[in-house]
């Protein structure tokens, strides 16, 4: 982006504080910020409540410039604060001709229909000035990583991470200036990757193109003011490594025998290397990163290793995960220790790997035999909880092997915890889904032989994403990719980048490309990504348009329907199917009515104006095809109900009687029977009609179908199926059984935002106001929710003591809040402990159903009789 975005936080320790205006100023050195003359940019003052997001709009930076700067606010008392300490940004290449770098390639012949061993790329040279500032610029057709003098430069893993690599191209940019010495070598390995390695169920190669290859370029100032740059060019040399196979479905396969000692450093011999060849592809689709880099984030030591009753040795790690295991091991030179990854044992407790279907996902190292070797692989993960390991010289023990996690490196923002132990676990079953799956693109899984940026699930999924991680800049990147592989009819792929041949369109998966700009939109108050996004959204509508026709009915097209929903072998009641026809329409009309939402947020009237008409239209149509007079739905299932209600389809005089039969369906059967489009919204329609018991009765119900089934069988990630692993231990349809799959997890949303409280304002979205309103229930006795906003930390904390409810909240600066306190009466209120002053009953107002009141920042702590809480 050419003018970044500025946020800030305020601090205070008083209560209501607002910005009331702001001043950034920009310069090219921290000490220029204090000199009038010398500054690129002061906004000067300006009016405004704006802290996060502001635009620089300062003159136009070149490339590769970087830039302090440093803001201060006014608030509400109009006091000033002092200068905030200095920040900085840099420009990447802004111009493809920045680019003075070609693309090297092996010179070898390969057989790209098989892994092939990775190749190593390298270079020396010497410096005789000193360096002030350096920089590199690299990316890579496949993976690569990359090191200079002997050190990774970064810890970033499967760089340049994944994108729709025909359209766009991720570069990434690295601070080397502290690794430069007089001499010098650069080095970089290659994998295959999502480039050219097996994707897909189909056992697809060469994606994206058969050969790997790699572009950088080292930028050096020197103290003198001069400077140089140095690229990829013939002169690099290439060999193959140790590095036999790598691939992210089959694993990796090392030879340390073939190890090349000192390769990355200067003073080595590379006579016998290879000349690289140059590539004359082009560098007008690169862009500097935008997504969030994937990073090893945690280290897991194995609690268990043991032999199975068909005496194969497997380590425990006792949480299912995503990433590899680091080796330690002493052998002799040849040995082969091979490690092999699954996520359950089966009934009889014997390794499991069938529902990986074709992936290899083995890992083999074979040992040099120098003293204790130490292996990590390079370019491939798994998904596992279990590993089996064969050929292991000796006997291996608990320090043998140790999982290495690794995702997207988004910030932790939300938590929830709360007094059941097994919604506990369920909350960190949805934050270990959300981390094994958001692994450069939001995948469906992490272990089978897909892995792919499903639209449906990451659609779901997006709002309980966004409190638990920041996703700001993953869904970015993500977007960009969608919007560039949607097709000119406006079909959106079903899987992004995508790799299924533009096979795409499906209600509720194509929508993704409305809905989760929407979710960014709501969490962060980001209207940018609206604007990015808003040709795509339209051109999808559009799309649905041109199939609905006149009618305004989306009809007889082929979707995945309400996915995995609730299903029997009896003949009279085979399952809880929701009419595709009727979810296609409800999608149709939840998207336009977005859209139009969109356009009026965007400041485009007249598409405002125009999709609302159509939202109407639809909506009648819907009413006039798929519901009775009585509010009954044609398909009589959960997901119909919960679409109807949810997407405001229903007339007024409908929607109590609609309700009722949702209410109906759920005692009826006393659980679940929603699928990947019904689940999302299930609890949510429940509690915001009436029936909120009812939404803790699914949430707290143990037996399948249910969330919490899982977890009483040992589940540590959210499973596919509701019933992966049966109660007497067999598994569902191998062919589709997924032990970490996030979609059924976006009931953290409802957690989050019922449970805990901590809901958004459309209206002020990105927090600047939002709505604490607990619902108690499900014999909690307390739960403490916290999410990190843009404009600092948001706290919702309730319990239940001696028949008092005590409800703590946080407002956070420049941030306005309006708390519902459950069955409260402001007679019995205590606020910090005292009655309430006369001029906070001032913001008071008594509802029938408890006390609501407009706050402005701080934390409060209210206290009343919990009788009173109960009856509601
Ligand atoms: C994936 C799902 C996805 C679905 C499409 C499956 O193979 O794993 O999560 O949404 O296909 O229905």
């Amino acid at each position: 982006m050419k003018n970044p975005r500025l946020s800030w936080q305020i601090q205070s320790d008083r209560e209501n504080v607002l910005q009331t205006a702001y001043e950034i100023r920009v310069a090219d050195t921290p000490a220029n910020l204090h000199r009038k003359d010398d500054l690129i940019w002061n906004s000067g003052k300006v009016e405004s409540n704006q802290s996060a997001d502001v635009v620089y709009s300062g003159p136009a930076l070149t490339s590769m410039q970087r830039v302090y700067w440093q803001v201060r606010i006014w608030d509400n008392r109009n006091k000033a604060t002092e200068w905030s300490e200095p920040a900085y940004w840099e420009m990447g290449l802004l111009k493809p001709t920045d680019w003075k770098a070609s693309w090297i390639t092996s010179s070898m012949t390969e057989d790209t229909t098989i892994s092939e061993p990775c190749p190593y790329f390298r270079k020396e040279f010497s410096l005789t000035k000193k360096v002030k500032s350096a920089r590199i610029y690299v990316t890579s057709k496949g993976l690569y990583q990359l090191f200079l003098n002997g050190k990774k430069v970064s810890p970033d893993l499967f760089a340049p991470g994944w994108t729709s690599y025909n359209k766009r191209l991720q570069y990434q940019t690295y601070d080397v200036t502290s690794l430069l010495e007089k001499k010098n070598a650069m080095g970089t390995i290659l994998g295959d990757g999502w480039y050219r390695g097996y994707l897909t169920w189909d056992r697809k190669r060469n994606t994206y193109g058969d050969k790997l290859a790699v572009l950088l370029q080292l930028q050096i100032n020197y103290m003198d003011g001069t400077s140089e740059t140095m690229t990829t060019d013939n002169t690099w040399k290439e060999k193959s490594g140790p590095i036999l196979s790598s691939d992210i479905y089959d694993g990796e396969t090392y030879d340390a025998r073939l190890k090349m000692p000192g390769w990355d450093k200067p003073d080595f011999d590379d006579s016998q290397w290879n000349k690289v060849s140059e590539l004359p592809d082009g560098k007008d689709i690169l862009v500097a990163q935008d997504g969030v880099p994937v990073r090893a984030a945690d280290e897991i030591k194995p609690i268990k290793l043991f032999k199975t009753p068909k005496g194969e040795t497997v380590f425990d790690l006792g949480q299912n995960m995503v990433g590899w295991v680091r080796l330690k091991v002493q052998g002799y030179k040849g040995d082969k220790v091979i490690l092999k990854f699954a996520e359950v044992l089966d009934k009889d407790g014997n390794f499991y790997t069938a529902n990986l279907r074709k992936a290899k996902a083995t890992d083999t190292y074979i040992l040099s035999g120098k003293g204790v070797e130490v292996y990590e692989p390079h370019f491939t993960f798994h998904g596992f909880r279990f590993v089996k390991v064969e050929g292991f010289p000796g006997t291996p023990d608990l320090n043998s092997i140790t999982g290495i996690v690794i995702h997207s490196d988004m910030k932790p923002t939300g938590n929830f915890v709360c007094s059941d132990s097994l919604l506990n676990q369920l909350q960190h079953n949805i934050q270990w889904g959300q981390r094994g799956n958001f692994l450069d693109v939001p995948t469906d899984c992490p272990q089978r032989d897909e892995r792919l940026g499903w639209t449906g699930d990451a659609q779901v999924f997006s709002m309980t994403a966004a409190f638990n991680f920041n996703v700001a800049a993953f869904y970015t990147k993500w977007l960009r990719d969608l919007a560039a592989d949607q097709q000119s009819n406006g079909i959106v792929p079903h899987v992004i980048p995508d790799v299924l041949h533009g096979a795409g369109g499906s209600a509720a998966w194509a929508d993704a490309s409305v809905i989760v700009p929407w979710s960014v939109y709501l969490t962060y108050g980001d209207k940018r990504i609206l604007e990015e996004q808003y040709p795509g959204m339209k051109s999808w509508v559009e799309y649905m348009h041109g199939r609905a026709g006149k009618k305004n009915l989306w009809l007889g097209d082929a979707h995945f329907g309400d996915w995995l929903a609730f299903a029997t072998n009896q003949s009279d009641y085979p399952g809880a199917t929701t009419d595709k026809d009727l979810i296609a329409t409800a999608y149709y009309f939840y998207s336009t009515s977005l859209l139009s939402k969109i356009a009026g947020i965007i400041g485009n009237e007249n598409d405002a104006e125009q999709y609302k008409k159509l939202a109407g239209e639809i909506r009648k149509a819907f009413n006039a095809e798929f519901v009775t007079p009585n509010g009954r739905l044609e398909s009589n299932t959960q997901t119909a109900y919960v679409l109807a209600l949810a997407f405001h389809l229903l007339p007024e005089d409908k929607v109590s009687k609609a309700a009722n039969y949702l209410a109906d369906d759920v005692r009826k059967f006393g659980h679940l029977t929603t699928g990947f489009v019904g689940t999302p919204l299930l609890c949510q329609t429940l509690s915001d009609n009436g029936y909120p018991d009812l939404a803790f009765m699914l949430l707290m119900n143990k037996k399948y179908p249910s969330w919490l089934y899982p977890v009483t069988q040992g589940a540590t990630t959210i499973w596919e199926r509701w019933d992966g692993q049966k109660p007497d231990g067999t598994f569902q349809d191998v062919g589709m059984n997924s032990f970490n799959h996030y979609a059924y997890g976006a009931i953290g949303e409802w957690m989050y935002s019922y449970v805990g409280g901590i809901r958004i304002d459309p209206k002020q979205p990105g927090y600047k106001h939002f709505f604490l309103a607990p619902h108690v229930g499900g014999g909690l006795s307390y739960a403490t929710t916290t999410f990190q906003s843009l404009y600092g930390s948001v706290e919702s904390d309730w319990k239940i003591q001696d028949d008092n409810f005590i409800y703590t909240v946080t407002i956070p600066a420049n941030t306005t809040a309006t708390v519902i306190l459950p069955g409260a009466n402001s007679e019995q209120l205590t606020l910090n402990s005292l009655p309430l002053k006369s001029e906070m009953k001032k913001v008071v107002t008594q509802q029938p159903d408890g006390v609501s009141m407009e706050l402005g920042s701080g934390q409060y702590r209210f206290h009343y009789p919990y009788e009173n809480a109960k009856k509601k």
